[in-house]
């Protein structure tokens, strides 16, 4: 008991030790084990399209991109199904984004600041370097001294692996945890790589997770990793193993991502339709009771696989890569929201949230509306 609960407060969770620390944990625990969700958010800051919801504030079609490099409209909607995406504007970086998806979620939740127990920021792209972007969220937003910190470098998973932590802290004590996922990938990729800058977009989107009271409750989460992948999606410069130096700065390195984007595809589509099936085992419901299916929007195809894998319709899966293309951590919580705001989820309907990520990470959620 003793080494589940320092496993636990160190936030590093894996799903096998959860479900361990479940199976001891009293019966009056194991009623905290289905936090209440309210949802809501927000990217960008002013000019935002309509209160609540738009992505960053500058918008850029695939025309514009095949003005900067050689690229074409035909070959980004065909390969990916991205259309547009937003980007932030120069006077934006992370905690702008972040802190205006949170203030959206808290007001959805009909919450202050002060209300907030514990912030987690999913994040690939930092406000800065070091401290985490949570630290700048928690005094932006003027919260206590509550605990704040980052699940960074999970890449696109890390929205929904933060669902799974915070799900777990609350085990612990009943409290409530902001969850937020943000990416400005806009400022970390090469302008001139082809192959990556056209499939991204900037976004944030947050969650307010409580007790009770809330508009959903997570029924459950599962999330895993296979760490012999790192190879296929990586930013090795600027890590200790590959440091900045003159040479990274002058070769532009330092920006250079590296992906194999057939393998990162396949896995992306073996993973995320194998955790909604497990979620939904643990859960003990089918495919045939979801209501929707919310996936990471990476590329059009990617989520046509998923369906087809999983043999979901088309009705019952959402998608939105072809208005904001994928905004890494921010893509589940910011469909989460749009969905919910154009009344894709109405109240009784069960939807499952997927994701996966550079690691190679993935994750699934059950949320019961
Ligand atoms: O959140 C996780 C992030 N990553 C992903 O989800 C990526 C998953 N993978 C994918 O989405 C797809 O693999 C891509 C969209 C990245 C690429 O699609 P693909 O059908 O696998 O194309 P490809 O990489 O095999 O490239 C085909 C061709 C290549 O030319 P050659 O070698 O056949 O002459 C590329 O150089 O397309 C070329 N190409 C482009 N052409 C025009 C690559 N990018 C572009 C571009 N415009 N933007």
């Amino acid at each position: 008991m003793w080494i589940q609960f320092v496993c636990v407060h160190t936030g590093i969770l894996g799903c096998d030790l959860q479900t361990a620390i479940c199976d001891v944990m009293s019966p009056a625990m194991s009623k905290l084990t289905t936090p209440s969700m309210t949802t809501s958010v927000m990217a960008a800051a002013a000019g935002g399209h309509r209160a609540g919801g738009s992505t960053a504030r500058v918008r850029f079609g695939n025309h514009d991109w095949s003005e900067f490099i050689d690229t074409t409209d035909e070959w980004i909607t065909s390969r990916t199904g991205i259309q547009e995406r937003r980007f932030a504007a120069d006077d934006e970086a992370t905690v702008d984004l972040a802190a205006h998806a949170a203030e959206t979620a808290l007001a959805d939740a009909g919450l202050e600041a002060a209300d907030i127990d514990e912030i987690i920021v999913a994040t690939d792209t930092p406000e800065a370097y070091t401290p985490d972007t949570a630290s700048f969220l928690q005094h932006r937003l003027g919260c206590r001294e509550v605990p704040a910190y980052d699940l960074g470098g999970s890449g696109c998973a890390g929205f929904v692996q933060a669902l799974d932590v915070a799900r777990a802290r609350m085990m612990l004590e009943p409290k409530r945890v902001l969850v937020v996922g943000v990416e400005l990938i806009s400022r970390l990729m090469s302008w001139e790589d082809r192959s990556f800058c056209v499939l991204f977009g900037d976004a944030a989107g947050a969650v307010v997770l409580g007790p009770e009271g809330g508009q959903a409750e997570i029924l459950d989460v599962v999330a895993g990793t296979d760490g012999s992948k790192t190879d296929i999606l990586t930013l090795k410069t600027g890590g200790t193993r590959h440091p900045f130096n003159e040479e990274s700065l002058a070769s532009g390195a330092y920006h250079r991502l590296d992906m194999d984007g057939r393998r990162v595809f396949r896995e992306a589509v073996h993973r995320m339709s194998g955790a909604i099936t497990d979620v939904l085992k643990r859960v003990d419901r089918s495919v045939s009771d979801v209501s929707l299916v919310i996936p990471h929007q990476a590329n059009k195809r990617i989520i046509d696989a998923v369906r087809n894998q999983l043999g979901v319709t088309e009705d019952r899966l959402y998608v939105n890569v072809h208005d904001y293309g994928n905004t890494g951590s921010a893509t589940v919580p910011f469909a989460l929201w749009e969905a919910k705001e154009t009344g894709r989820i109405t109240e009784g309907d069960l939807v499952a949230l997927t994701a996966f990520g550079a690691g190679f990470h993935w994750a699934a959620a059950a949320v019961q509306f």
